[in-house]
């Protein structure tokens, strides 16, 4: 069954690459675009090789709005887009704030410009992060879609609450526009063929993609940031949740944002697992779950992370009908197997 066609901006990035394969999966033509500043065109080779068909796809940055309008104007039948294309570095948008306004506000404009720009409806469904709530009040957790967002503690994640903003305010001034935003927690694994998976730049900031870079001898020890902090082992707390089940969020959201039962035309749903996981117990579970030997040492505190929060997904659940259930012990392998594919390990 053809279900119709779907851009998806950052087509070639982790969680974009996860994502056409499931739309392809679901009956979707995509249409990728990526301008490969943080994904490489390897990618696309691995999500043909999983769906076994090929896959539309156009090199366009979308921060250039003649080079997104082309790819609406090769394609007028696109019913609704998926956008992962964003600059991603926390550390980094704070010593070029400008970078990350400039792409991230840019390339949401033209998108959203571009969608509306024909008349036609259209639906967006916006990659957005748990960042947006900042630390979270103890009394709010696990944390609803409904909780405060409170000031950003990066111009990375400003940029994810100006575009929340910005896509609010131009729904509802626009009754062709349907728009979800995903409010995802911490996305962690490998698609489970071992084709497609995180890649990150230099070295990893992010802990999975560190775990598995020390276990694949890359890295010497992984330095666990605080083990102070007021959790009962003393490290921080995050909601993993496994990029295949995150991919899979995203066909519910298309499939609603396309369908009659959504009434409302702006919707905010959060992302996650609903369990919260310490540092040290994610580590645990890495090594239980591999049998791989992982040092690691403890040291201070990172500046600017959040001490502990997890998600209700309870509305994403219920709304949605989806449900982030993959083990944990399942991810950190799968994990384990792209880490071992991509640097040769048997
Ligand atoms: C970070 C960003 C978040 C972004 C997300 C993307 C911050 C404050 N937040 O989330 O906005 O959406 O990445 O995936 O940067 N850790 C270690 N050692 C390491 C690496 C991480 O102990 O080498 C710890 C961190 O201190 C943290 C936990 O692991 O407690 C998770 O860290 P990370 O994977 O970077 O994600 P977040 O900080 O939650």
């Amino acid at each position: 069954m053809n279900k119709g066609r779907v851009l998806v901006t950052g087509a070639a990035g982790y969680i974009g690459s996860h994502t056409v394969v499931e739309l392809t999966g679901a009956g979707y033509d995509v249409v990728g675009v990526d301008n490969f500043s943080n994904s490489s065109p390897q990618m696309l080779d691995g999500i043909r090789q999983i769906t076994g068909s090929p896959l539309t796809f156009i090199e366009a940055d979308c921060s250039d709005r003649n080079q997104l309008a082309r790819v609406f104007e090769q394609y007028p039948d696109i019913r609704a887009s998926i956008h992962f294309a964003a600059h991603k570095a926390v550390g980094e948008s704070v010593q070029q704030p400008l970078k990350y306004f400039e792409n991230n506000l840019t390339s949401l404009l033209n998108l959203i410009g571009l969608s509306t720009a024909d008349g036609n409806s259209r639906g967006i469904v916006f990659s957005s992060s748990c960042t947006v709530y900042g630390e979270p009040d103890p009394e709010n957790l696990p944390i609803k879609e409904t909780a405060p967002v409170k000031p950003a503690t990066s111009p990375y994640g400003r940029t994810k609450q100006m575009c929340e903003e910005i896509l609010h305010d131009c729904t509802a001034a626009c009754p062709g526009l349907k728009v979800i935003a995903l409010r995802y927690f911490n996305p962690i694994g490998a698609h489970p063929s071992a084709l497609i998976g995180e890649m990150p730049a230099g070295v990893p900031q992010n802990l999975v993609p560190y775990i598995t870079q020390t276990a694949a001898g890359i890295r010497k020890e992984l330095k666990i940031f605080g083990n102070d902090y007021p959790t009962p082992d003393g490290t921080c707390i995050r909601d993993y949740i496994y990029v295949v089940d995150l991919a899979k969020a995203h066909v519910a959201a298309v499939d609603r944002i396309l369908g009659t039962t959504g009434s409302d035309r702006y919707e905010i749903f959060n992302l996650g697992t609903g369990t919260g996981l310490s540092v040290l117990e994610l580590v645990n579970h890495f090594i239980s779950a591999t049998g791989v030997n992982l040092p690691y040492s403890f040291a201070p505190r990172r500046a600017g992370d959040i001490i502990k929060v997890w998600a209700d997904p309870g509305k994403a659940n219920r709304v949605l009908g989806w449900k982030a259930d993959t083990p944990v012990d399942d991810v950190l392998r799968s994990a384990w197997e792209w880490e071992k594919k991509v640097r040769g390990i048997r």
